[in-house]
């Protein structure tokens, strides 16, 4: 080493004066441009850990003299969402039923909102796409087969109330009493005559002797034709949908041993607005039905 400042003679430039093994160093300052930029992101970090949350607390962070924050962010966002949504909520809460589809707005709203309200709610019973649970006697949503009724204010009315629950005095209920007390050749008969109501395969002369047995013990509930009535929720036996199965075997297992489906009402839990945009969106899955009487009353209470 030397301190004796020297001028590289290959390239014209000053040396630092290090040198090793006769290697020198050549003296090449940082460009004043980039020198620049560097010390300018300093002086922006600095103003920004002031302005903004920055430096990690035990529990939490600085807050920055802005007071901003992604939560607070979102909060505002919500708030925002809420305030634009609260006049198409108080409207659903007032429109009458039979008429939503007739306000186009309010009706797409309904359904959307119905959407995160089934997904929450009805579809750990009804399936997460509607379809139902035979096995289970959790009715198919999508089709046209209604056992309490497809009108927006039958639906509003199911929803609200339940189905054969405790907790809502006003609950749809029915029951199917037990036919245990026919003989095996009577079951089977009245069988064979159920299955053939849906053109499935039956024995006929069987079937012939269960269509006395129905006439006199099954059609105060399931119409003389077995279509089924709706007021009491007995479902139609001649349609090939089956809530708890159409085997020859489901079918005697029914007559003996009569199971009946529970639905819990929603009013309380739900809130009449949530009540009303599940049941637009229920009806709009494919097998709403429009209202027979347009003058009703739409709260269907
Ligand atoms: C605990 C299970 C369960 C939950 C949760 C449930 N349901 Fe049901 N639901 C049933 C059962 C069981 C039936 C059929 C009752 C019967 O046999 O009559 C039914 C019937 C219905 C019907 C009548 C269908 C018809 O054919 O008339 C509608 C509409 C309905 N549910 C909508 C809903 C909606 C909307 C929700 C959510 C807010 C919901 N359900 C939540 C079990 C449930
Ligand atoms: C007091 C009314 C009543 C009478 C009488 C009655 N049922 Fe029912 N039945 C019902 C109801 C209500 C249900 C629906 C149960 C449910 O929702 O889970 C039902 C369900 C059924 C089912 C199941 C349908 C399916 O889709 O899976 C069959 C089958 C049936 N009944 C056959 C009969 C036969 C056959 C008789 C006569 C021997 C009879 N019922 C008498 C009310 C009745």
């Amino acid at each position: 080493m030397t301190d004796n400042r020297k001028i590289d003679p290959t390239t014209g430039t000053e040396t630092t004066g290090h040198s090793w093994d006769g290697i020198e160093e050549l003296n090449t300052p940082l460009p004043r441009w980039w020198l620049w930029t560097f010390y300018a992101t300093i002086v922006w970090g600095v103003i920004y850990t002031i302005l903004y949350p920055a430096w990690p607390l035990v529990s939490g962070a600085t807050a920055g003299l802005l007071g901003y924050s992604t939560r607070g962010e979102v909060a505002a966002e919500i708030a925002r969402v809420d305030l634009s949504n609260a006049d198409l909520t108080e409207s659903l809460i007032n429109v009458d039923m039979g008429g939503l589809k007739d306000n186009e707005e309010l009706h797409r709203f309904a359904v959307q909102a119905g959407r995160s309200v089934f997904a929450a709610n009805c579809s750990q019973c009804h399936g997460a796409g509607a379809g139902g649970v035979v096995a289970s006697g959790y009715p198919n949503l999508l089709d046209d087969d209604w056992l309490w009724g497809g009108t927006m204010e039958d639906i509003a009315y199911t929803v609200r109330h339940g189905i054969r629950n405790e907790d809502d005095a006003e609950a749809r209920v029915s029951q199917m009493p037990s036919f245990d007390w026919l003989g095996a050749a009577e079951l089977d008969a009245t069988a064979h005559f159920v299955r053939s109501l849906s053109g499935l395969a039956h024995d006929e002369a069987a079937a012939q002797a269960g269509a006395d047995i129905f006439a006199t013990n099954c059609s105060a509930c399931h119409g003389e034709t077995g279509l089924g009535d709706r007021e009491i929720g007995a479902p139609n036996l001649a349609d090939a949908i089956w809530l708890r199965g159409g085997s020859h075997e489901a079918i005697i297992q029914q007559l003996k041993t009569p199971r009946m489906g529970v639905m819990p009402p929603w009013q309380a839990r739900l809130g009449e607005a949530d009540v009303r945009a599940v049941t637009a969106y229920v009806h709009g899955l494919g097998g709403g039905e429009a209202a027979m009487d347009t003058a009703q009353d739409g709260s269907a209470d």
